[in-house]
């Protein structure tokens, strides 16, 4: 299972490829402008930052909603660097978006996915990931690991090569679910990642250990 870290705070992406467990990038505006980063030269220069410090894919969203401006503004952000995976949200025009830079061998991530009709769309016209934000449909009291469920099913039913990226993740458990479920991908912010490490008896265990230890030697 690969590990995406969802943010767009440089730090947060450092600390987490520096535990050596980071597979990739997700970015969306509303993350990029809680960093206070707007303006397409410093957006830019803000995704290159990202791929220097990760191996590989860092999804860039496009702004953009028609098909021409979309293929203007994925071109643009594809050429920033190779890491760049073109984010591209789930309307008519996506599709057809994701359809043309599948032709061109450009990755696309098809973001906002709240169905498995979606996500079959999405598959059918060469996405590279679809991100079904399983919090969001949480928060509306829909089950969002139904719909991981329901898609990896699906993908597997007709060897769709998409991969499914679990988004909007908010806690350890929906993370380790979706490795149950058989996501291929999940992306959370820090605090997740970081807390699969925790256990109160990994503490206590240590902590007796150390002790014993030092008792030993005399301490
Ligand atoms: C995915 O690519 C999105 O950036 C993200 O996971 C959205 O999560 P949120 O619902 O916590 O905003």
């Amino acid at each position: 299972m690969k590990f995406f870290i969802d943010t767009a705070n440089l730090n947060d992406i450092k600390e987490a490829y520096d535990l050596g467990v980071l597979d990739g990038v997700t970015t969306n505006p509303s993350l990029m402008a809680k960093e206070g980063i707007s303006g397409e030269d410093k957006v830019r220069a803000h995704y290159k930052a990202i791929c220097d410090i990760v191996d590989d894919n860092v999804s860039a969203e496009v702004i953009a909603t028609d098909f021409e401006g979309m293929i203007k503004e994925g071109k643009e952000l594809a050429k920033i660097d190779d890491k760049i995976v073109v984010k591209i949200p789930m309307i008519k025009d996506g599709i057809k978006a994701i359809k043309y830079f599948s032709n061109e061998g450009i990755r696309t991530n098809c973001t906002l996915i709240f169905s498995a009709g979606q996500a079959l769309l999405a598959a059918k016209a060469g996405a590279t990931y679809v991100s079904p934000f399983i919090g969001r449909l949480d928060d509306i009291s829909y089950d969002g690991l139904e719909l991981i469920d329901q898609i990896v099913n699906i993908y597997e039913n007709y060897g769709y090569a998409t991969q499914v990226l679990a988004a909007s993740v908010r806690h350890t458990m929906h993370l380790i679910k979706c490795a149950e479920l058989g996501a291929d991908v999940v992306t959370c912010p820090l605090k997740v990642i970081l807390g699969l490490l925790n256990h109160p008896l990994t503490d206590s265990g240590l902590a007796t250990f150390l002790a014993d230890h030092a008792k030993a030697a005399g301490k």
